[in-house]
């Protein structure tokens, strides 16, 4: 596997495994990574024959009161992991590279709809970095195909919006969340966990799992079951910033009709915010 620094070296090596008639999957992540982020190289493997990783901690979808600074940076231990899993070309620009005209004067990706509410609402400007950062690693690698996790699943559809909106020829793949065995969902963050915050964290998708399971027996009364969820976070000691049931396919709210359904939340464990969440398919014979 080589590493690039440059947009230049990135175009170069790309188009050389282009003109061998290669299939270009895309993996752009922020470093620091798991196994949530391995899945995803395997699966632009099992689908593209050169697969490029992007590592870049995008300072445009922080805000100012969060991690930018503290976020880890793990570069060489993941190169290992990436060459492992059999990814080719890594991406790892600087900030300047990314952005060498400064980030105040940054043309920018805006998707509205849904990028709003959920983690948009917590967290203002979020999408916007993400999607512009996005765009340009996309108009930067070319990918045919690109992957991306299920856990920021706002992200995914804030990704596949952007994509059908703006006419981008590039196929988004979404792969299933990785958990811990005890059904913690891998993130980077995860990290910030104390010893003892940690045991109290799989609480947040057992509680996901607990409101699918009530949804799958025919409870349809969403607002009693978001206040539900929200009392048993609390009482198993996480914060909760929103959870939400929301119609999976757009991310509106869901109503009673609604058949294909996500679970959302984001709660806070200590100073740590994690997200989650859940398909659930509502079943009409129990209507
Ligand atoms: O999911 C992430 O790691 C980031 O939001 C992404 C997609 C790499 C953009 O910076």
């Amino acid at each position: 596997m080589n590493m690039v620094r440059t947009i230049a070296d990135l175009r170069a090596a790309v188009s050389r495994a282009r003109g061998e008639g290669k299939r270009i999957g895309f993996v752009p992540t922020m470093g620091n990574l798991h196994a949530g982020h391995i899945a995803l190289v395997k699966k632009a493997s099992q689908r593209a024959d050169f697969v490029v990783a992007s590592i870049f901690v995008n300072p445009l979808q922080f805000g100012p009161n969060e991690d930018l600074a503290s976020y880890p940076r793990t570069l060489t231990a993941d190169q290992d992991k990436l060459f492992e899993a059999g990814c080719h070309l890594l991406f790892a620009p600087s900030v300047e590279e990314m952005y060498p005209h400064g980030q105040a004067m940054q043309t920018i990706v805006r998707v509205p709809g849904v990028s709003e509410g959920l983690c948009g609402g917590s967290r203002p400007g979020h999408f916007d970095g993400v999607s512009t950062v996005v765009n340009k690693l996309f108009n930067m690698v070319l990918p045919d195909l690109a992957v991306f996790g299920q856990k920021d699943f706002q992200q995914l559809a804030v990704i596949r919006t952007m994509v059908r909106d703006l006419n981008m020829p590039v196929q988004i793949v979404g792969e299933p969340i990785v958990r811990a065995e005890d059904g913690l969902a891998l993130s980077s963050r995860n990290g910030y966990l104390s010893a003892n915050e940690r045991t109290i964290a799989p609480a947040l998708y057992r509680t996901l799992g607990q409101l699918a399971e009530t949804i799958s027996n025919g409870n349809r009364d969403y607002p009693a079951l978001v206040t539900q969820g929200q009392q048993t976070l609390q009482a198993a000691g996480l914060r909760p910033d929103y959870l939400e049931i929301r119609n999976a396919v757009d991310l509106q709210p869901a109503d009673a009709e609604t058949r294909e359904l996500v679970i959302l939340a984001a709660a806070f464990v200590g100073k740590t915010r994690l997200i989650d969440n859940l398909l659930v398919t509502s079943n009409p014979a129990s209507l």
